[in-house]
């Protein structure tokens, strides 16, 4: 392997380094399935939510937004099958005790019964629910029994009636949702891409039944086109139709990245048919029906498509896919690789970075001052501290895509320097011009 690709150590060494995300607990020894998002991590993670959070409400009149409760009444999970279903089946060696997802291992292992890490003997496989429970109130008996939410959909369908009534929606129309979800998950590896404790980005879309196929594989175009317009290497995208559906879905595809240890899911976008709707109308005893006044008050339980993305696991995307160590040496000269972080502008933690070429003579003084002007408009970043080109490769290693330099000439007739992070070109505009400059930047930008 070329020493220069992405790899994952290398991700999450920049991560720890440059305060992305952090082990969670890990003066303790760290938790595991947990992790902290430092911050540049926080505003990584706000600049894709806000992303996706536009184009699902902002860009579409008939979506809105929502934001449940994670504790939810247990019947709901009843209702979505997660309490009968939501399970791996796992198997565990009784010699040395590792534990392994059946579905997961390699099937002569399975069935020779013998432990692939010490060759002990293996249980029967047995089905272990995903879902967290606990206990709300002081007693923790049955009647208690509260489950963290493995996924924010059933908040938006237990609630679609509220809003239909509360917001006069009409069919097709969607609800979008972002936040926390849990599973009680066996193998957390590959850092935070599945964790205990992640965030979800997920729209339920809700249409007539009979138009469900053609608004399914309206949201699949929409979804890929999300990733396209952020920047993301499209060659490194591609699609996986589900052959076996999971007991809710119609039909369903994965949208995958091609992550450091190879394809793997990032979005799912399903089609979860009447099912949902019709088995809250089972358990709840309320009518869920949407009751079309359009068309002579015409009766039915609507059809859902889902587009369902990991926001935790888009994190770790978008910094797999910014990733570059770039050799920038001259013509005939030796190697001089730079590590870069190529993301999106709007995407990118700190989008401008300040810094006076000297901290003497005034022009640390006129950096902040420009800073203090830049403040309003866009996240800024200041550094004063070592040789210009170090502190170019110090944003360059966290994505901030331009950087304002002021020198001697600024003093004298308020021209700066703009430094592009991708490209690396400078060019000298006036300082009243910056941020008009830079906002027709983030309209214009396209990944070289
Ligand atoms: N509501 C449908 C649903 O939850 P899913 O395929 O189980 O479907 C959707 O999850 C997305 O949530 C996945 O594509 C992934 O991005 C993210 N996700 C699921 N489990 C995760 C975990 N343990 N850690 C991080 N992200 C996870």
């Amino acid at each position: 392997m070329d020493n220069h690709e992405v790899t994952m150590e290398k991700i999450v060494s920049l991560c720890k380094r440059r305060g992305f995300v952090f082990q969670s607990s890990e003066i303790y020894g760290g938790q595991s399935g947990a992790w902290d998002y430092g911050p540049l991590g926080i505003e990584l993670k706000k600049n894709i939510q806000n992303a996706w959070w536009k184009e699902m409400t902002q860009m579409h009149d008939n979506i809105v937004g929502l934001d449940a409760a994670i504790l939810m009444h247990p019947r709901v999970w009843e209702a979505s099958g997660h309490v009968a279903n939501f399970s791996d089946p796992l198997v565990d060696c009784k010699q040395c005790k590792m534990r392994y997802r059946a579905d997961n291992m390699d099937q002569e292992a399975l069935a020779s019964k013998k432990c692939p890490a010490c060759g002990g003997e293996l249980t029967e496989p047995r089905a272990f629910n995903l879902m967290f429970k606990t206990h709300i109130g002081p007693a923790e008996d049955t009647a208690s029994v509260v489950y963290l939410r493995p996924e924010t959909a059933q908040g938006i369908y237990v609630n679609y009636k509220n809003i239909i009534q509360s917001n006069r929606m009409k069919i097709p129309f969607g609800i979008a949702q972002v936040g926390k979800a849990f599973r009680n998950e066996i193998v957390t590896k590959n850092f935070i891409f599945r964790t205990c404790e992640f965030e979800q980005m997920e729209m339920q879309f809700f249409v007539k039944p009979g138009e469900d196929e053609k608004w399914f594989e309206y949201w699949r175009g929409q979804r890929w086109e999300f990733y396209k317009k952020y920047g993301v290497c499209m060659d490194k995208m591609r699609w996986y139709h589900h052959e076996k559906l999971a007991h809710y879905a119609k039909d369903a595809y994965d949208i995958e990245y091609e992550f450091p240890m190879g394809f793997s899911e990032l979005e799912g976008i399903h089609n979860r048919t009447d099912y949902d709707l019709s088995r809250h109308t089972e358990y709840s005893g309320k009518d869920m029906q949407y009751i079309d006044q359009d068309n002579g008050a015409d009766k039915y339980i609507p059809f859902i498509i889902e587009t369902s993305a990991g926001l935790t696991r888009n994190v770790l995307m978008f910094l797999c896919d910014a990733y570059e160590e770039q050799n920038i040496a001259g013509d005939g000269a030796a190697e001089d690789y730079r590590t870069v972080l190529h993301f999106h502008p709007s995407i990118a933690p700190v989008t401008v970075a300040v810094l006076p070429l000297m901290k003497k003579d005034g022009l640390a003084e006129l950096a902040r001052e420009i800073q203090n002007e830049l403040k309003e408009d866009f996240v800024t970043d200041y550094d004063q501290s070592g040789a210009i080109g170090k502190r170019y490769r110090r944003q360059d290693e966290v994505g901030t895509p331009f950087c304002i330099t002021v020198d001697y000439d600024s003093k004298e007739d308020g021209s700066v320097t703009l430094r592009f992070r991708d490209s690396m070109e400078q060019v000298r505009i006036h300082r009243s011009e910056i941020a008009a400059r830079i906002r027709e930047e983030i309209k214009s930008y396209k990944r070289t």
